[in-house]
């Protein structure tokens, strides 16, 4: 399975390296680097991948699925850039270096995710081995899981919520839309890109989607305070020190673990029900609870 999601992080990464290089035309020098430094580095692909292996479980050329995966992670690491700026988590680590606001400054990091989301739905677009309907579905798909009902909203209630412990339930839809929505919407890709799926894969898929993105989420709030910042590549105890309300803040590190291994495998029973045999979908629900990093 590693060695999969390997090969799937080498490719991935020469799309996004050619889709920015692509876009550099009148682009100013210092833009154009921070936006490399931002999107080019040790992130683990996760959304792409999935994006790879659910298209690859329904026998469609990956070459048709590379534009959907980049914009799903182009959109990803403008939401970790504004994630990290002083007005928000005020972290100075990521990825193993420094976040994009202390290795440029404030503006440049804004403008660098204003650039990568304008450039995720430039893409999709412009994806013509796509059909128009599939290319606008995909743009309906991403703008909404990106969105002020997606991920903008739950960003928001994450920063609402600083300060003011919400309940399980409350937690749950913040991390619904903070990281589920994107990832559900990596999932669900995988079968737009595809002719083979029909209503119910494509539902099927949206909730083994939805599992996975909360078993995710519960995971990276349980590392934040298991691991080393070493380890992470991002400070560690940043949650706590923000004051922000977790799974692990809520239900301490046990009951953390048993919620997300919960997820896990609602996840893998969906893909039983809607018939989706593949290792790979079923593997990549295993490494997002066993994942150290
Ligand atoms: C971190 O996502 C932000 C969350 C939504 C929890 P990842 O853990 O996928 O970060 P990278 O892309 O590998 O750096
Ligand atoms: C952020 O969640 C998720 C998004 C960027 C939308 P976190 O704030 O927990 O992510 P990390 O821990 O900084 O990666
Ligand atoms: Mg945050
Ligand atoms: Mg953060
Ligand atoms: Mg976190």
């Amino acid at each position: 399975m590693l060695e999969r999601l390997h090969s799937f992080q080498q490719r991935i990464n020469q799309v996004l390296e050619t889709t920015i290089a692509e876009r550099r035309n009148t682009m100013p020098e210092r833009l154009f680097d921070a936006i490399n430094y931002s999107v080019l580095d040790a992130g683990k692909r996760l959304r792409p991948a999935l994006t790879y292996a659910v298209g690859e479980a329904l026998g469609t050329p990956l070459s048709l699925v590379d534009a959907p995966a980049a914009a799903i992670e182009l959109i990803h690491c403008y939401s970790l850039v504004h994630d990290d700026l002083p007005a928000m988590d005020d972290d100075d680590l990521r990825r193993g270096k420094p976040t994009t606001h202390i290795a440029f400054d404030e503006a440049t990091a804004i403008l660098v995710g204003d650039a990568l989301q304008a450039m995720a739905f430039d893409l999709l677009s412009q994806a013509t081995e796509l059909t128009c309907m599939q290319r606008l579905e995909m743009i309906r798909v991403l703008s909404r899981a990106a969105g002020a009902n997606g991920m903008v909203a739950g960003q928001m209630r994450d920063m609402m919520a600083e300060h003011t412990p919400l309940t399980i339930d409350e937690l749950r839809r913040l991390h619904q839309q903070k990281t589920g929505a994107l990832i559900e919407a990596a999932v669900s890709f995988g079968g737009l890109a595809s002719t083979q799926a029909n209503e119910a894969i494509l539902h099927g898929l949206e909730r083994y989607g939805a599992h996975l993105g909360l078993a995710f989420q519960i995971q990276d709030d349980i590392l934040d305070v298991t691991e080393t910042s070493a380890q992470l590549g991002k400070p560690q105890g940043s949650d706590e020190r923000n004051d922000k309300t977790t799974f692990v803040s809520l239900l301490g590190l046990a009951e953390a673990k048993n919620e997300a291994l919960k997820h896990v495998s609602l996840a893998k029973s969906v893909l039983q029900e809607c018939h989706l045999h593949s290792d790979l979908l079923t593997d990549l629900c295993d490494y997002i609870v066993e994942r150290t990093h």
